[in-house]
């Protein structure tokens, strides 16, 4: 059998798949675009793309050989799972491994937004430190203040637990209440729409899947909605925010500052993203511990020997 890595992923992985199949891996943005996918893929029985890879009807109705597709991450809005489906392909993804990573990282933007770290950090980096300022740089105490969570899921959750920890109150908006042993412990109140969360919440945290529904999830009104001090955290997907509208919101001072490690057209940040006041920005690595990228190729890896080999393992998600 043969298998393709889009990219280079950690070494210890691609040399388990080699221990069982011939495996292909392709230099780093090779497989960015769908036309060298649609080339490439009837060569291989198994993909393990990144989330930058367009794996559409047209890759996987090329895939003549194509048996599985493991996602290189949690997400897989860059798969189409219905010509997946309907041409018989199994598709994993990596739940569990890059919760604490991903919740981590959630919690650095919150507090490096609401501490005004980077921005002062870029103060005495340029000399203009003067000795300690009653006035100078302050910022939000999370302490007493409340944590609005979109999608309490893994990653929402390990935040909530994380935010709770400082002090923090929890709501959170899901399609439906979490168990009442999880709400008990987080002791998070459950609002029913995403804008009842805007309004109530000092830092709204996006940790929801893309999906149709979750496309502009966040927009003008969503914005206004938010109190002026309020802080946004978006380590779930770009497109969840319409990016235009939250440029505005931060230029404007409808919002007071935002945390993103992700993007609407990545690689792309939008011009008025990179100069906004109070904005944290990170390129797309909320997984990106040793532990979590090993773990996630792992998996992957494991998802692609068991359907392989005939044995899929009970717990692969075939989504
Ligand atoms: C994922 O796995 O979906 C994350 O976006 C990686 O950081």
């Amino acid at each position: 059998y043969r298998v393709l890595i889009t990219e280079p992923i950690v070494e210890s992985v691609v040399q388990r798949l080699e221990n069982h199949f011939r495996v292909d891996v392709g230099k780093r943005g090779d497989f960015n675009n769908e036309e060298q996918l649609v080339k490439a893929i009837p060569n291989y029985d198994a993909l393990l793309p990144m989330l930058s890879n367009p794996v559409t009807a047209r890759v996987i109705e090329a895939g003549s050989k194509l048996k599985i597709i493991a996602n290189h991450a949690v997400g897989y809005n860059n798969i189409d799972l219905e010509a997946a489906k309907k041409n018989d392909v199994k598709v994993a993804n990596t739940p569990d491994v890059l919760t604490q990573s991903s919740a981590d990282l959630g919690m650095a933007l919150l507090l490096a937004v609401a501490r005004k770290i980077v921005e002062a950090q870029d103060y005495l980096k340029a000399g203009k430190f003067e000795g300690w300022e009653p006035l100078g740089f302050l910022g939000m105490e999370l302490n007493g203040n409340t944590l609005g969570i979109v999608g309490m899921g893994r990653i929402g959750t390990a935040l909530a637990r994380r935010a709770k920890a400082f002090g923090m109150n929890i709501c959170y908006h899901n399609r439906s209440h979490v168990e009442s042993e999880l709400e008990d412990e987080l002791d998070a109140t459950y609002m029913k729409s995403v804008r009842e969360l805007a309004e109530k919440c000092d830092v709204l945290s996006l940790n929801c899947p893309l999906t149709d529904e979750t496309h502009h999830l966040v927009n003008r009104d969503i914005l206004a909605a938010m109190p002026d001090h309020a802080i946004i955290i978006n380590t779930a997907r770009g497109p969840v925010i319409d990016e235009e509208a939250l440029a505005e919101a931060l230029h404007s001072g409808i919002i007071g500052g935002a945390g993103l490690d992700v993007f609407e057209n990545e690689p792309e940040v939008h011009p008025r993203i990179l100069n906004a006041p109070n904005c944290v920005i990170t390129p797309h690595i909320a997984s990106a511990t040793h532990q979590s990228r090993k773990s996630i190729g792992m998996l992957a890896a494991d998802a692609i020997i068991g359907v392989l080999q005939g044995k899929p393992d009970s717990d692969i998600p075939n989504l």
